[in-house]
């Protein structure tokens, strides 16, 4: 029998599928393995029962991999099961920057209560007009499985779009599709676009990327997009960025107090895989990695 213990409620889809030779324990002591969501295992004592460790999202930056290593413990992710949740919540980033819709909503509540609200509308509207999408260039920067996801979304959409990876060439991201145009350099995305979306992991080559050098080699006005994580961007060079107005809009995933309710900041509480359908899809291909470790040694994806 495998002890397992989950250090995030996941899906249950995902624990259904455990078979009898497995047991849900409340603590990690003496478990074989650990499901993990966005808890903090850095901060964990890890028992030497310990055989796996399954993070459902594709991030692993909450896991001490040297640590795990050392001590011969795999650690599993789960690439691609959210893509499309974080694909689409990129959509609703760059339509949030484009268009003031959250403005015109806090604004309609607060004259909900006003006789002839239609008047109203007419006399207010003109404050809340935007700019469309269509056209726009985009710098989609990694192009793992959400970038790609992106990419090909915004082409339809009839962006412009610019894919930059340092760890694809420039055939490869060819390849992935004929549409998006590949970038040499990040310097030439930042040259170019009107929106930038990163989509990268955490590593101490991409932590604070978006600084003060970066922001300089930007357009005006430039829209950024942070689904990734929040230490790939420097908040203090980015609430600079945004009083000049060389950034003019920053959608962020990640409510860091010292950007949340700066103007332009539009902060969201990580809610880029927080769907059903991605939910169900990391909680299975986790599960799915665990057992076929525990039981036949294999390792799917590490
Ligand atoms: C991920 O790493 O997959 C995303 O940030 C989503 C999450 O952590 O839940």
């Amino acid at each position: 029998m495998f002890k397992i213990n989950r250090l995030n409620p996941i899906a249950n889809v995902g624990l259904d599928m455990l078979t009898d030779n497995y047991e849900l324990v409340e603590s990690l002591k003496d478990a074989d393995a650990a499901i993990v969501r966005s808890a903090n295992v850095h901060e964990l004592e890890l028992p030497s029962s310990l055989k796996a460790i399954a993070r459902a999202g594709a991030g692993v930056n909450n896991i001490p991999l040297d640590k795990c290593a050392e001590k011969g413990i795999v650690v599993f992710n789960t690439p691609g099961a959210n893509a499309n949740g974080v694909k689409e919540i990129v959509l609703a980033g760059m339509i949030l920057a484009s268009r003031d819709l959250i403005g015109g909503v806090n604004w309609v509540n607060s004259v909900k209560e006003e006789p002839e609200v239609a008047k109203l509308v007419e006399k207010n509207k003109a404050k809340f007009v935007g700019t469309e999408i269509k056209g726009k260039k985009l710098g989609v920067i990694g192009l793992g499985a959400i970038g790609v996801l992106v990419a090909n979304m915004a082409i339809k959409l009839e962006m412009d779009v610019y894919g930059y990876d340092p760890f694809i060439s420039v055939g490869a991201a060819w390849k992935l599709s004929k549409y998006i145009k590949p970038s040499k350099s990040l310097e030439e995305i930042y040259r170019e676009c009107d929106f930038i979306t990163v989509h990268v992991p955490l590593t101490d080559s991409t932590k604070g990327m978006f600084n003060q050098e970066a922001f300089a080699l930007m357009k005006d006005g430039v829209k950024i997009l942070n689904f990734s994580r929040d230490t790939l961007v420097n908040d203090g060079d980015m609430i600079d960025a945004l009083k000049s107005g060389k950034v003019g809009k920053y959608v962020t995933d990640f409510p860091n107090p010292d950007v949340v309710g700066h103007e332009g900041v539009i902060a969201i509480p990580h809610l880029g895989a927080s769907t059903n359908e991605s939910e169900d899809n990391c909680a299975v291909m986790a599960v799915v990695q665990l057992m076929d470790y525990l039981e036949n040694g294999n390792i799917r994806n590490s």
